[in-house]
């Protein structure tokens, strides 16, 4: 007889657990209501303190904060030189934006498969996706460890390339020992509330090089300058600034900065408690035998965003649909992440086929993402994981 869906009993636990929550405390509440009795809501002194604070937590010379982890991206692209015909590589295994960013500039995504041990990008697959065409690749620190940021650069600057480290999930990691944000040719940050550090929204850019600095800051503000030397006209007056360039309106607000600045403030315990969590999950995984646990990076130092079990179907008698439907089950909600970008039906009709990235492929058939964030208490992990014993118990071949 079929087994049902479920493994069945009583739930492990009573109430919902979700796979993400942001943690906000009464000086992130304080930080937010000084702005909104301020002068400035846009544009102001909170803007610039964040890009200085961010500079000096990863070391990198320059920051310019926007609205978002998707506009930094698309700024990235547009400094980098990204335009029409042009192509930029970059993973299956992400959110839409890093591929997306290359589909604004008129660019075409090319997919490079994963490690499949680590789910990160592989050089040795992006080295196989060069062109004539290629601009730029954007490297995701998926889950938050570091990509093989020195064997990318080496890569990308012997073919005249960009690196853009998609760094939305990697805030705080660092690559032997040098933060995120100082490596890479630039370093893009997201600070949505699933992020281990959150603004409402909001995104930054990271770089070390002034001339991308300078084409950054344009194209987040429409283009416009208020800099004379970049003038291509005589001033008329101290109002004066000239739009040079096409840019946007990606602009963060004072009231998101404030509370990212103090969010920063938290990072290390943030950091610590989601370690913990990662050691505890690992732990109890590494012994099941119907579990694939993702390889730890030596070289990355990590500040976690998402944790990923992985199961070996072969050894289950459910897929990873019915797992994920049997851990609700349990009152765990996970989520997945990601569907492989090109999979999508706006991939599907730019004529990108299944199979292109086979690792990337097969991991998201196989994958889950599991609670994960600073205020899940030790008891909430022991849940998970009496959840995940329970379901592999009943459902292994
Ligand atoms: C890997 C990755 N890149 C980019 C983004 C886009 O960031 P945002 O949601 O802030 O636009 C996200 C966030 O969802 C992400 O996870």
């Amino acid at each position: 007889m079929e087994k049902p869906a479920i493994a069945g009993g009583t739930p492990v636990r009573d109430t919902k657990l979700y796979y993400g929550h942001q943690f906000v405390d009464q000086a992130d509440v304080k930080a937010v209501e000084e702005v909104l009795t301020s002068d400035y809501l846009t544009c102001g002194p909170k803007v610039e303190a964040l890009e200085q604070k961010l500079c000096a937590l990863t070391g990198a010379a320059y920051a310019v904060a926007c609205s978002n982890g998707t506009a930094a991206l698309h700024i990235a692209a547009m400094a980098a030189g990204v335009g029409a015909g042009d192509e930029l590589v970059t993973t299956p295994i992400t959110f839409a934006a890093s591929a997306n960013c290359a589909l604004y500039c008129g660019a075409r995504p090319v997919f490079a498969d994963i490690n499949p041990n680590t789910y990160n990008i592989s050089p040795e697959s992006v080295r196989k996706n060069l062109s004539e065409k290629t601009k730029a690749v954007v490297a995701v620190d998926f889950t938050g460890q570091a990509v093989p940021l020195e064997e990318l650069l080496e890569l990308c600057h012997e073919n005249g390339l960009v690196l853009i480290e998609d760094g939305a999930h990697s805030i705080g990691t660092k690559y032997k020992g040098r933060p995120v944000g100082s490596i890479a040719d630039m370093t893009t940050f997201s600070f949505h509330p699933v992020k281990t550090v959150t603004g409402g929204e909001g995104g930054a850019v990271l770089t070390n090089r002034k001339n991308l600095y300078e084409k950054l800051l344009l194209c987040r503000s429409h283009g416009i300058t208020k800099d004379a030397p970049q003038y291509v006209h005589e001033s008329h007056g101290p109002w004066y600034h000239e739009q040079i360039d096409l840019g946007y309106n990606y602009r963060i607000t004072d009231i998101q900065c404030a509370l990212i600045l103090s969010q920063l403030d938290k990072l290390g315990q943030f950091a610590e408690r989601r370690r913990e969590i990662v050691n505890r999950y690992n732990e109890a995984f590494s012994q099941i035998p119907q579990l694939f646990v993702q390889q730890e990076i030596p070289e990355s130092d990590t500040t976690r965003h998402l944790y990923i079990l992985r199961i070996k179907p072969e050894l289950l008698t459910i897929d990873r649909k019915g797992f994920f439907e049997a851990m609700a089950a349990e009152n765990i909600c996970c989520n997945v992440h990601y569907i492989p970008v090109y999979w999508h039906p706006y991939y599907e009709r730019l004529g990108y086929p299944k199979g292109l990235c086979p690792n990337a492929e097969k991991l998201y058939m196989e994958m889950m993402s599991l609670p994960i964030y600073y205020s899940l208490t030790d008891q909430d992990v022991e849940d998970v994981i009496m959840a995940v014993r329970k379901i592999v118990a009943y459902y292994q071949k």
